[in-house]
């Protein structure tokens, strides 16, 4: 673990321009840089470095970030690999933190299964092609299948013999603890005390983690599986963590990257088969349905899924189970089914590598689109089960979330409008309403006080496109969260700072977009705790909705700050640069906002009063609103709001 004295360290040093600007060609444009998006394509620049605050977004995909997170998504670093990398270019010396005897313990035993495995894994290569029952046995029906020796090699499979404890024997031999080893999988306990091996008489596929270590295996038998399972797969432990496995991801990356797509079939012998056809972005899930890992893993290398299975029911649910998930991570989802009984091997096999790829580019389809299809032909006339459907697609497009999909949900809405026969703007006001729902939910489960943050929850859309939608007013709430954290510690007048004159003035006013609420009481507690909040220690957050919130707040598009500061002149005020002109026009903005609010939820009040007292009562509040008003108008200048 790198000590928080180093993380501090390194997060003072970082020069985000000289960073991004490695990769980003970055011309100056007022106080930001401007270049083209690195994280999608585009002819004009939208991508927008903010020096002062170490931030990034691109106007364009929506992508954004600090210095950390843009060498992570850029260069696929981990957290830690981001800080050694900046580390090592500004020459600061890491310190690692004590770890704990627990730690210390895992640590250990995961090291030492890496080795058992190794040390497995060339036993089991020396039995397929050394020893006679390998070759005659094991070596033949690989070859049988069509497996040559190249391919073999690289995937690195081999045979498990059938002789009781071979495997056992060997490794206990190199001193290897027995415990560790029954922790591996590799073996079994016996009538008491008496190792066995556990995969005897079985082909073993050794499964390898993306830097190529072997993790774990699956283990088949020879021929068909009448009465053992076919395949026996390593238990979870230390290091094989069966949610995040996908196998063949080691030997598909840079051929997923080249092809920014990745196919993801179900079986060992599919990868294996495709791979050896020159199909090399191809991993598999191992026949149960995708987790929320695995799409990750897949996303860091391209947004481009394509699952190809076998034709039948089963694995038409199989592919259907992950579709959600896969669009909240906001993956292109394609389908193709392998026809006749075949799977993506034997099909493989069958027609040939060029074949294969014709089939392939002609049969995909696109996931949602596919999935109304199959419900619709299902559903029939019957009108009852067609509304479900209504509400189900309304469902799942609701989970295209994320700001750069936008257009993508739209083009969708249209194509399922028209194949269900319906009205677009009821689809679209059906997808907004679970959109809604959703947010509604996740505000439920993130209380005020969380601050710890929830890395691997999916968070609401923080982009203005949906939020725009259910929220009018929020412009004036973002803009009171820019000048907090932009000017808050900066002195007010003698007596108090920019954060307690926007306190005490906004005391009898409330944000309506819960979001923006959320960020400045998170800033008023660390505020009165005595902290020194800024929009620095919100961008290094380990929140990743508060850090998008913060850096929607407080970046602009060059084009719309131009036009706020050309709106800002034409209001003809005098010191309008000043860093109180700009608290005081946003405080007041704000509230004539909220009143002209109040203002028509009075005059509601007052149409439906039922008494003389009530109406009174009415009027008066009408009148101070209207003082009020008055006074903040005068105040702003001439201006007319809308
Ligand atoms: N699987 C498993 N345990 C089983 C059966 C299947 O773990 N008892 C997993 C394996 O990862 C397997 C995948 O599900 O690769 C797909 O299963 P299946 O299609 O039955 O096997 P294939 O990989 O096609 O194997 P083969 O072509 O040798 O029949
Ligand atoms: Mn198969």
């Amino acid at each position: 673990m790198i000590s928080p004295q180093t993380i501090e360290q390194i997060k003072n040093r970082i020069d985000i321009i000289d960073v991004v600007g490695e990769y980003v060609k970055l011309k100056k444009r007022g106080a930001n840089y401007l270049g083209l998006c690195p994280f999608h394509n585009e002819k004009t620049p939208s991508f927008t470095v903010s020096p002062a605050k170490e931030l990034y977004k691109c106007f364009g995909c929506g992508k954004s970030g600090n210095t950390i997170t843009f060498l992570m998504e850029h260069d696929k670093l981990s957290y830690v690999e981001a800080l050694k990398w900046l580390a090592t270019r500004y020459n600061i010396e890491i310190e690692e933190t004590e770890t704990s005897p627990e730690q210390k313990q895992q640590q250990l035993t995961a090291d030492s299964l890496y080795i058992i495995n190794n040390a497995a894994q060339k036993f089991f290569t020396e039995q397929l092609y050394q020893s006679e029952e390998g070759r005659n046995i094991a070596r033949s029906y690989l070859q049988e299948r069509g497996f040559r020796d190249p391919i073999i090699q690289k995937f690195q499979l081999g045979y498990n013999p059938s002789a009781k404890n071979i495997l056992a024997t060997h490794l206990i031999q190199q001193q290897f603890n027995k415990e560790l080893l029954v922790k591996s999988g590799l073996v079994v306990i016996r009538n008491e005390n008496e190792l066995a091996d556990n995969y005897r008489n079985r082909i073993i596929f050794p499964i390898h983690n993306n830097t190529g270590k072997v993790i774990g295996f699956g283990a088949r038998v020879i021929g068909s599986a009448d009465k053992a399972p076919k395949y026996i797969n390593t238990p979870e432990n230390e290091i094989y963590i069966k949610s995040k496995v996908l196998y063949g991801s080691y030997f598909a990356r840079l051929a997923i990257d080249k092809a920014d797509e990745c196919l993801l079939v179900e079986g060992y012998t599919d990868v294996i088969s495709l791979h050896q056809a020159g199909i090399e972005n191809v991993v598999a899930s191992g026949g149960t349905s995708l987790t929320v890992d695995q799409l990750r893993t897949i996303k860091k290398y391209t947004n481009n899924l394509t699952i190809i299975y076998d034709g039948d029911a089963a694995g038409i649910k199989a592919a259907l189970r992950g579709l959600d998930m896969a669009l909240e991570e906001s993956l292109n989802v394609k389908l193709v089914l392998i026809p006749d009984k075949e799977d993506p091997d034997s099909y493989v096999n069958k027609v040939g590598a060029v074949v294969f790829n014709q089939f392939i580019a002609q049969n995909k389809k696109d996931f949602i689109l596919f999935q109304l299809e199959v419900m619709l032909k299902e559903a029939g006339n019957d009108v009852g089960q067609k509304s479900n459907i209504v509400n189900q697609i309304a469902e799942t497009l609701s989970k295209i979330n994320k700001a750069e999909d936008f257009t993508r949900q739209q083009d969708y809405i249209k194509q399922c409008a028209s194949l269900l026969k319906i009205d677009e703007a009821g689809l679209t006001n059906l997808v907004n309403k679970f959109k809604r729902e959703k947010l509604a939910k996740e505000e439920k489960k993130l209380p005020f006080e969380d601050v710890k943050g929830t890395p691997h929850q999916p968070f609401a859309d923080t982009s203005e496109t949906s939020l725009d939608l259910l929220q009018q007013d929020e412009v004036h709430e973002k803009a009171v969260i820019r000048v907090l954290l932009e000017y808050g510690l900066k002195a007010w007048d003698e007596k108090k700072t920019m954060a307690e004159y926007i306190f005490e003035e906004l005391e009898q006013f409330h944000f309506d977009n819960s979001d923006w609420e959320h960020i400045f009481s998170m800033y008023k507690t660390a505020f009165e705790y005595g902290e020194e909040p800024t929009t620095k220690s919100f961008l290094y957050h380990t929140d990743e909705k508060i850090r998008n919130l913060v850096i929607t707040a407080t970046l602009f598009p060059f084009e719309l700050s131009q036009k706020w500061d050309e709106k800002i002149e034409g209001l003809n005020i005098t010191n309008r640069d000043t860093a109180q002109e700009d608290v005081r026009m946003t405080i007041n903005y704000f509230k004539l906002k909220k009143i002209k609010k109040m203002f028509e939820e009075n005059q509601k009040d007052l149409e439906t009063a039922t008494s003389f007292e009530e109406q009174m009562k009415f009027i008066e509040i009408h009148r101070q609103l209207k003082e009020a008003e008055r006074e903040l108008t005068n105040r702003l200048g001439t201006v007319i709001l809308k």
